[in-house]
């Protein structure tokens, strides 16, 4: 989970379009709203769960191993000391289970600037792990950016949002860093989020409503945020944070599920994408402070009706069904009993019994409740779930989220792959962490709930599956954040000449509804939905890309997306511009990268476009097809 590439774009274009950077043209005001010149902005990237480095703090011997840690060396990640000394490497990594202090030998710490997110493990093979930001920096690079216009926040991703003030005063120096790139580069930023990057970035808005004052919120939010893209966020959480909890997700490194358990379950930041229902809300914080009865601790989270009429908090279906064994001693397992008004009688007869628990009951600790007796992490996690979110002076993260009051937002992910929503889990028999194992397995896919052995499964899907990580209706919840008309658009994510695009205007949109578009789709492309409104909120635009077939972790690093944004952003800040949102008439090529040699027609393809033109040192046909015009003018035809 990682993510953030967008910034870089769109920063990029606009370098890239606008007259090389110079002292001259400081006329524009500063506040308020942002016109023109595109070496003004800045790009700021939070990346997601996993995706920063960090380095040991501290000098650990490690016995048995040829490999110490010495301070500034690579903990997260680097594979060759985990292989050699797993232990001596988890004393680097977990923290204390409950008050998220560090181990007394060792101590690790998020490194610092873009280095910290372009690559985790370099040099080594570590799957969806090893590079993260770095073909985001090499676009960047090649548009001509400027080192100083795109910034990293990188941050301690094993802390819960309030360590993350408490500890590093991440939030404060986040505000300090928006400021400074405002101050240097006379313009507001571009905040790429991905991931659990996206929840970092919801805490900040609401923590800076807070720090700041009141009639200057919006204000500072104008000044400083042109624009928001929100990439594969978790709106409603994720159901995989359910499995990392009771069996551990080893990310495709190299060590058990058990020990990743062990692992994951240390930081305080393994609840923050659990799955939550939308209907389900904390008191406002404003209220809270302004009433003198309220105290810290002592925040109702309230449910609506829809979440008791509809099944399964409006997920798919249960996160989590657990089968319990058949059991004759009825104080086996008080805790089941209590928390559940399950018929007794059905345990004492010896027949296994299964408890099912939604997306409410997993956000409100019922669920950890339930299995207490019976997990030994059940008291760390009831304690951090009270401790670092229900009760959260900011914020509880795990209620819905409104759309935040930016002028631009783009919410953008992937849709119909197989998704994990929910598990069947039953007790293994073994010592914790190895106390469960997984039974079962529920997917969506496209529309369809199937188990890991195939079988279609009754529920509730939704219109699309999501991202191989997220499902789809917490990735789509932003859809909420659109008005109730919307301009739909879906075409081809190749390039194209226009022929496959179908556009629907001012289609209505029920409040809290999906919104499924009534068009076709050829079942071999692949395409990009849009889903757009610049009219219900004045000076504002929403909007929504879907991305089909868009993997999670992936997604910022598909070239289709960095094509989009940089169009996006370069239209955006265009004098010219005759329309609200970019064309989707066409997309030809935009880099010489982006010619390639058409064998079936035996010349370049896109001929109005690129031509062969052999350069000294190209070794096959598609690298001497190359753009007839610069970049520059071809997106004159975007404006
Ligand atoms: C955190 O917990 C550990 C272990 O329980 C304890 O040794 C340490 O003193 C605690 N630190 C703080 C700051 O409370
Ligand atoms: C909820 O599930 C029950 C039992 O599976 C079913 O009878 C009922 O119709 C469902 N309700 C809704 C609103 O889908
Ligand atoms: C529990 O068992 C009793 C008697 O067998 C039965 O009347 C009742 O409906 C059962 N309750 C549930 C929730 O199954
Ligand atoms: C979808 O569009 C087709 C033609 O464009 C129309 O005939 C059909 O009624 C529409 N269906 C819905 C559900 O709007
Ligand atoms: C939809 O597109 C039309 C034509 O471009 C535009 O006038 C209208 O404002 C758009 N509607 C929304 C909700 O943005
Ligand atoms: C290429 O540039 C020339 C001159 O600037 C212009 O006339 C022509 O339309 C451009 N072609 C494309 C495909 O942009």
């Amino acid at each position: 989970m990682r993510g953030c590439h967008v910034t870089f774009l769109a920063a990029s274009l606009f370098l890239l379009l606008a007259p090389p950077v110079h002292g001259g043209g400081q006329g524009g005001s500063d506040g308020g709203e942002f016109s023109g010149d595109q070496s003004k902005l800045s790009g700021i990237i939070i990346p997601g769960f996993a995706s920063t480095q960090l380095r040991a703090w501290s000098i650990l011997d490690c016995p048995y191993s040829p490999l110490d840690f010495n301070p500034l060396d690579l903990v997260w990640l680097d594979s060759t000391k985990l292989l050699s000394a797993v232990n001596c490497w988890l004393k680097c990594m977990m923290l204390d289970p409950y008050n998220q202090t560090d181990d007394p030998q060792c101590k690790s710490r998020p490194d610092s600037g873009l280095s910290a997110i372009t690559e985790l493990d370099p040099g080594y093979i570590t799957g969806p792990l090893s590079s993260v930001w770095k073909d985001w920096v090499k676009w960047c690079i090649e548009f001509g950016i400027e080192a100083n216009a795109i910034i990293a926040v990188p941050y301690d991703w094993r802390l819960s949002p309030s360590k993350l003030e408490e500890r590093d005063l991440y939030f404060h120096k986040l505000k300090l860093t928006f400021e400074t790139a405002h101050k240097l580069r006379g313009g507001p930023s571009i905040v790429f989020a991905h991931s659990m990057g996206n929840n970092v970035f919801r805490y900040f808005l609401e923590w800076l409503k807070l720090e700041i004052a009141p009639k200057t919120y919006i204000k500072w939010l104008d000044e400083h945020i042109h624009a928001y893209f929100a990439v594969g966020a978790p709106l409603l959480g994720s159901p995989e944070t359910v499995k990392g909890t009771l069996s551990g997700n080893t990310f495709g490194l190299p060590v058990s599920e058990g020990t990743a358990r062990l692992m994951f379950n240390s930081f305080g930041s393994s609840i923050w994408m659990m799955p939550f229902s939308k209907h389900c809300r904390t008191e406002n914080v404003y209220s809270k402070h302004f009433s003198p009865t309220s105290k810290r601790g002592n925040l109702a989270y309230l449910c609506d009706e829809h979440e008791f009429q509809e099944n399964y908090s409006g997920w798919p279906t249960n996160i989590i069904n657990i089968e319990i064994p058949s059991v004759r001693e009825d104080e086996a397992y008080p805790s089941f009993i209590g928390a559940t008004k399950m018929n007794v009688s059905d345990m004492d007869c010896g027949f296994p019994t299964q408890l099912s628990f939604s997306a409410r009951e997993v956000a409100d600790g019922t669920f950890f409740r339930t299995i207490a007796n019976y997990d030994p992490d059940s008291k760390r996690l009831l304690y951090q779930l009270a401790e670092s979110y229900h009760d959260d002076p900011v914020l509880n993260p795990l209620t819905p989220w409104d759309r935040p009051p930016l002028k631009n937002i783009f919410c953008i992910y992937g849709t119909d792959s197989k998704t994990e929503v929910g598990y069947y889990f039953a007790p293994s028999g073994k010592p914790y962490p190895d106390n469960w194992i997984i039974t079962d397995v529920i997917y969506e896919m496209e529309g369809s709930l199937y188990s890991r052995s195939g079988n279609l499964v009754e529920g509730n899907p939704g219109a699309a599956s999501g991202d191989e990580t997220v499902p789809y209706n917490s990735l789509s919840w932003c859809k909420n954040w659109l008005g109730s008309t919307v301009n739909i658009t879906r075409a081809p994510q190749s390039e194209h000449d226009g022929s496959d695009v179908q556009v629907h205007l001012n289609v209505e949109h029920e409040p809290e509804m999906d919104i499924i578009p009534n068009m076709t789709r050829s079942p071999r492309v692949k395409y990009m939905t849009y889903y757009e409104d610049s009219e219900s909120l004045p000076g504002k635009r929403t909007a929504v890309w879907e991305l089909d077939k868009a993997n999670h972790r992936n997604i910022v690093r598909s070239s289709v997306l960095m094509r989009e944004l940089w169009l996006e952003m370069w239209h955006d800040i265009h004098p010219d511009k005759k329309s609200k949102f970019v064309t989707k008439a066409t997309r030809g090529p935009l880099r010489d990268e982006d010619c390639y040699w058409d064998y079936g027609k035996a010349r370049c393809a896109w001929p109005e476009h690129c031509e062969y033109r052999y350069l000294f040192g190209d070794v096959h046909l598609g690298q001497s097809c190359r753009l007839k015009n610069s970049s520059a003018d071809l997106l004159l035809h975007y404006v």
